[in-house]
């Protein structure tokens, strides 16, 4: 669905963009009659070409060449000198009668599709050709090194074309006219000397090698000279070295370089600052280390800077006020320490400012914009900056974006924000505001699109205010009195715990707030009290609601189960009672159901297999009754299974090997199915969070939710054996079936389930050895086989002998490291008992396939989706440390 609509908006842009383009040029040309030779090779070559859209159809024998679309003739000679075929959807095969096209200098087959077809080598023999554009056309191979030939070339654009190489770049040394060069995305990686090569067109005006497999920028090289060179992009290539010294005398003339994401270490040498014409500088993300050299505010001319993501260290050189044409400036991301130069306030062109997330400290004035009167987006978060400016402050811009989270900026509210006419992304939060918001406050707020105010300790009542932000997130601060009014505007209220008070009927029926189109609902942790209520027919929009954490009682209202929208139902943690009503049946969309810790009593429903999206069931701490439902193994995406602290009796279903997110490595893109964990709205998420007990303590998951796969069904009166079917549940990473009445082996083949990083089956009547393949488990961190009956010698592994015997005790029968008492009893007595007894684990074994490159391979397909937005990047990089701490 996703990608084929992806197909059509591109060929509709692909159409539009033709037809203009076309029907522009057609306008443009002059009443010029077409050369029959020049006709009869056009038509020969539409004949080769496939033409999904038509685009071609003015391309008739009864019309003149030089009207037809795409067609440019010289309008002296009327012989046909351009070819602009981009954007066409055309594909094919392209006509050996180009080369009839004498006259031809430029021919532009940019954004189409052949098919991953060689580049004609015959285009080499267009010795009249001035420009060549074949990026992003689809096509593969080895460049033909008859281009070589051009001698007339100035621009040769192949970029994006994403299975093209070349073997070396000599070829090249023909191109005596070539200005523009565009080899992005090929691969370069055979060709070492391309630098060399490069450097001796002396008319050469912009390169472009971004994602060629570079690896090496010859730092050896003493001296490299681009004599006309202005744009050089290199990024997204593994240099893996330190920047060069030659870059200081790599052109006079040079005006951008962009060395993005090419793995460049050690520090920035102060050379490069040589370049004084330079306007655009990107270094981001790399590894570089070291101080921001002050020689940085050579570079008067200087417009965007983006230093962001290393580990630079030191100040903020003072020399950066001397960069007065600066418009974006983004250091966030570093390690940068000391106080912020006042010279900052001197930028009077500055637009955007990126320091957050280094160690900057000191105190943040008026003084620092001063001049920065065209200041849009100002993004500083860091936890030791006070920001520190009169009450009357009236600042010098007009702010677009505010990210100034963790900088004191308290206990008074900023009151030069009511200046800010323009705002619409607001982040105060965990700034230390204690006061209430002053009276012009919440309606100043009304045109701030997203406003976040959260772990403050702003106090007040907003019963009778009009919110109409999209998304208002005043969490972990001291509101209290009703819910305030919402506008259809409001998508996202969090208002998690507060001291919102009272029977939470009263909030959710109020008349005024019936219209609302709220999205997403957070009000846990307050004092709320009484029934749920049975107004939901008002809050159909819902898509997350959490009212955890309060004090509601009685039964879920079979009202609720108009909330088809929901996907994620949160209620855990209350006092409420009854079964779970019937009429959720309809509320397909559930992916994460918390209603644990509560008085909730009945079964487990069966049709709870119908819930097809669920990810997370958590009913644990309940007083669930019956059989675990078979139907439960129907939930192929579910991969939180608590179902702890109930009475649930009977067997385990062996059907769970059919869960399949647990069992399978997830391979595909899997962004959408977490939509019940995360709601996003431009730069904000709403992120689920959820408490667990994945290693004997409880832990609480947000971010890294998606990757918790776990199976808890402690505590409650199960019997029968563990499923031996269990093994096959490769992906899982706790399991706890502690506390039941469970008997039998445990399974021989447990070892296979190499994800698990915690397994608890203590207090059981389990018996047997400890299988063998238990030593296996390499990431297993947390082990309770306590007080059951078995027997034998531990498995000695690396893992297994690490845990304390707490791990074994109350096992009168079992014997070894770690315990205290030495085997050669028990294994005398065992040798005497009859043993290899038949075996009990038939597991299919077509699951192993695959195993193993599952996390690394679904972790990178999301993180390679989000790669090109920066925050996310870096969250996503960031939870990938998390996830295995
Ligand atoms: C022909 O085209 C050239 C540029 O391509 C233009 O300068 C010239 O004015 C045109 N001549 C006529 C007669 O349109
Ligand atoms: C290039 O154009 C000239 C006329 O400007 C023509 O004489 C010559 O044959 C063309 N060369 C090629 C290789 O087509
Ligand atoms: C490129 O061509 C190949 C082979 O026909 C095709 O499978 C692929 O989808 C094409 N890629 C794009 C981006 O059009
Ligand atoms: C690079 O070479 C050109 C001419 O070859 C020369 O004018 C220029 O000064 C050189 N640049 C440097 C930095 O040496
Ligand atoms: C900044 O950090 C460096 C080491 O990372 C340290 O030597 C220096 O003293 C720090 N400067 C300030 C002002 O804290
Ligand atoms: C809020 O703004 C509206 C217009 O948007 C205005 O009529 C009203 O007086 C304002 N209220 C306060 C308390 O400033
Ligand atoms: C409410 O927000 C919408 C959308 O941002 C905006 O168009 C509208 O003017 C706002 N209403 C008020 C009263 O500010
Ligand atoms: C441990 O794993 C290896 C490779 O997966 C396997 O060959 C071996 O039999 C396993 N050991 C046990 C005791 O299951
Ligand atoms: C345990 O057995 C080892 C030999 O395997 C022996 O050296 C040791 O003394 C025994 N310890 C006890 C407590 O019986």
């Amino acid at each position: 669905m996703g990608a084929s609509f992806a197909t059509h908006v591109l060929f509709l842009l692909w159409f539009f963009a033709a037809t203009f383009s076309l029907s522009f040029l057609k306008t443009m040309s002059n009443e010029v009659s077409c050369n029959e030779k020049d006709k009869q090779a056009l038509l020969s070559l539409k004949r080769g070409l496939t033409d999904p859209f038509n685009l071609l159809s003015s391309w008739s024998s009864q019309e003149d060449c030089c009207r037809w679309d795409g067609v440019h003739c010289d309008n002296k000679t009327s012989r046909v000198t351009e070819l602009h075929l981009a954007y066409t959807g055309i594909g094919g095969e392209i006509s050996r009668s180009l080369l009839e096209l004498e006259f031809l200098n430029y021919l532009d087959l940019s954004f189409n599709d052949f098919n991953r077809t060689p580049i004609p080598t015959f285009l080499g023999s267009m010795g009249n050709l001035t420009h060549i554009d074949l990026s992003d056309a689809n096509f593969s191979g080895i460049i033909p090194h008859q281009l070589g030939n051009l001698s007339s070339l100035c621009y040769l654009y192949l970029g994006s074309n994403f299975d093209l190489y070349a073997d070396n770049l000599y070829w090249m040394s023909g191109l005596f006219s070539i200005q523009y060069i565009d080899l992005s995305s090929v691969d370069l990686h055979k060709e070492t000397d391309w630098l060399q090569i490069m450097s001796k067109f002396s008319s050469l005006s912009e390169l472009y090698l971004s994602n060629c497999k570079l690896d090496s920028l010859n730092p050896s090289l003493g001296f490299v000279n681009f004599t006309s060179l202005q744009v050089l992009y290199l990024s997204g290539n593994h240099f893996n070295h330190e920047i060069p010294n030659w870059f200081s005398n790599l052109s006079s003339s040079l005006l951008k370089l962009y060395l993005d994401d090419s793995s460049l270490k050690g520090k920035i040498p102060p050379s490069i600052f040589n370049l004084e014409e330079l306007e655009y500088l990107s270094l981001y993300p790399n590894h570089l280390i070291g101080k921001i050299p002050e020689s940085l505010g050579q570079l008067k001319h200087l417009t965007y800077l983006d230093l962001s993501f290393n580990s630079l260290n030191g100040p903020i050189p003072v020399s950066v006020g001397n960069l007065s044409h600066m418009r974006t400036l983004s250091l966030n991301q570093n390690q940068l320490n000391g106080t912020i130069p006042k010279s900052l306030g001197l930028l009077s062109n500055l637009e955007e400012l990126y320091i957050q997330n280094n160690f900057l400290t000191g105190t943040i004035e008026e003084g620092h914009f001063k001049k920065l009167s065209k200041l849009k987006d100002l993004s500083m978060s860091q936890p030791q900056l006070f920001f520190n400016v009169n009450s009357n402050w009236v600042p010098p811009f007009q702010l677009e974006y505010v990210s100034m989270s963790s900088i004191k900026i308290g206990p008074n509210f900023p009151s030069w924000l009511q200046s800010q006419k323009s705002l619409g992304f607001l982040d105060m939060s965990m700034s230390g505001i204690s006061s209430k918001a002053p009276s012009w406050f919440w309606n100043w707020t009304s045109n701030v699109e997203a406003i976040d105010l959260s772990d403050n300790h702003i106090e007040g009542d907003l019963s009778n205010i009009l919110l109409n932000s999209t998304v208002i997130n005043l969490r972990s601060n001291h509101f209290k009195g009703r819910f305030p009014l919402l506008s259809e505007n409001v998508k996202v209220l969090n208002i998690a715990n507060n001291s919102y008070s009272g029977p939470i009927s009263t909030f959710l029926c109020q008349k005024v707030i019936r219209k609302n189109k709220l999205v997403v609902l957070d009000a846990s942790n307050n004092l709320l009290s009484g029934e749920l209520s049975h107004c939901w027919r008002y809050w159909q929009s819902l898509i997350h609601l959490n009212l955890g954490s309060n004090s509601l009682a009685g039964r879920i209202p079979y009202s609720m189960g108009v909330l088809v929208n929901l996907q994620s139902l949160r209620l855990q943690n209350n006092s409420i009672s009854g079964d779970i009503p019937s009429s959720f049946k309809n509320c397909s969309n559930f992916g994460l159901i918390d209603i644990g810790n509560n008085h909730l009593t009945g079964i487990i429903p069966p049709w709870i297999g119908e819930m097809t999206n669920l990810l997370v069931l958590r009913l644990r701490s309940n007083e669930f009754k019956g059989r675990i439902p078979p139907q439960i193994c129907q939930l192929s995406s579910l991969r939180v299974l608590d179902l702890a602290d109930n009475s649930l009796s009977s067997v385990i279903p062996n059907c769970l090997k059919n869960i399949s997110a647990m069992a399978l490595p997830e391979l595909n893109i899997q962004v959408f199915p977490f939509e019940p964990l995360k709601y996003m709205y431009g730069y904000v998420s709403y992120i689920e969070n959820l408490k667990l007990v994945p290693k004997g303590k409880e832990l609480e998951y947000a971010r890294n939710l998606e990757f918790v796969k776990i199976i808890d069904l402690s505590n409650n009166n199960l019997s029968g054996s563990i499923p031996v079917e269990i093994c096959v549940l490769f992906e899982l990473r706790f399991l706890n079936l502690s506390r039941n009445h469970l008997m039998g082996k445990i399974p021989n083949k447990i070892g296979s389930m190499k994800e698990l990083e915690s397994i608890d089956l203590s207090r059981n009547h389990l018996s047997g050895k400890i299988p063998p393949s238990m030593s296996n488990l390499t990431f297993l961190s947390y082990l309770d086989l306590s007080y059951n009956n078995l027997s034998g010698r531990i498995p000695s592994s690396t893992q297994l002998q690490s845990f304390d015997a707490l791990s074994y005790v109350g096992n009168p029968q079992l014997c070894g490291d770690p315990l205290p008492k030495n085997c050669t009893i028990e294994e005398e007595s065992l040798k005497r008992s009859p043993t290899g007894s038949a075996e009990d684990d038939s597991i299919n074994s077509s699951f192993y396939l695959g195993m193993g490159v599952g996390f690394a391979a679904g972790f990178w397909a999301i993180c390679g989706a989000l790669f090109f937005n920066r925050t996310w990047r870096h969250s996503c990089f960031k939870f990938s440390d998390d996830i295995r701490d």
